[in-house]
């Protein structure tokens, strides 16, 4: 089970990763249409929620500890928060639906955002494979916890 749990880390990381290569794919598509960001619409809005869900309901089947388990549905909750920031900053567009500096200044934290997944979906990887080989999370300093089982199931 807990090598389910760190295969579906992996594709998480995967995932979030394509998404930013889709995110630049979408940017320099030309001429700019609705189907410009289509690969970035699903990834974000459907595989990476699905893989965060799954990833998480895996974990707590896994019995790994519950910081691990919360940690695995963080990167749904920040997807949540990519698209409060696309509303948000397009409540700040112009009459005309063009942006403002305040709308761009709100869209950009998109991309900072986007990194912060990144890096959470990084570190559930290294603790769901860390689990997956040793049976323990890995230590701040990233050796394994003293007294730690060899067991994975
Ligand atoms: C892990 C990183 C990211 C995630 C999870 C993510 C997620 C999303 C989601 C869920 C949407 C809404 C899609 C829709 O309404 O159909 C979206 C739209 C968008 N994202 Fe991202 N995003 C990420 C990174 C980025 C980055 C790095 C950029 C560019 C610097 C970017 C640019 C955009 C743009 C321009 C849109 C609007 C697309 C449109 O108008 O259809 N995203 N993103």
């Amino acid at each position: 089970m807990r090598k389910l749990y760190a295969v579906l880390a992996g594709l998480l990381l995967v995932a979030v990763v394509a998404q930013m290569y889709f995110a630049a794919v979408g940017a320099f598509d030309k001429p700019q249409d609705d189907d410009s960001f289509a690969l970035h619409s699903v990834t974000g809005m459907m595989i990476i929620p699905a893989l965060s869900l799954l990833a998480t309901v895996v974990a707590a089947a896994a019995r790994v500890p519950g910081r691990q388990i919360g940690l695995t549905i963080l990167p749904l909750g920040l997807v949540i928060v990519q698209m409060l920031i696309i509303a948000l900053g397009g409540a700040f567009d112009d009459s005309t639906g063009n942006t403002t500096p305040l709308s761009l200044a709100v869209l950009g934290l998109h991309a900072l955002n986007g990194m912060a997944i990144i890096g959470v979906s990084a570190w559930v990887f290294r603790g769901a494979r860390q689990l997956a080989v040793t049976g323990s999370r890995p230590a701040a300093g990233g050796a394994p916890r003293e007294g730690s089982s060899a067991r994975a199931s």
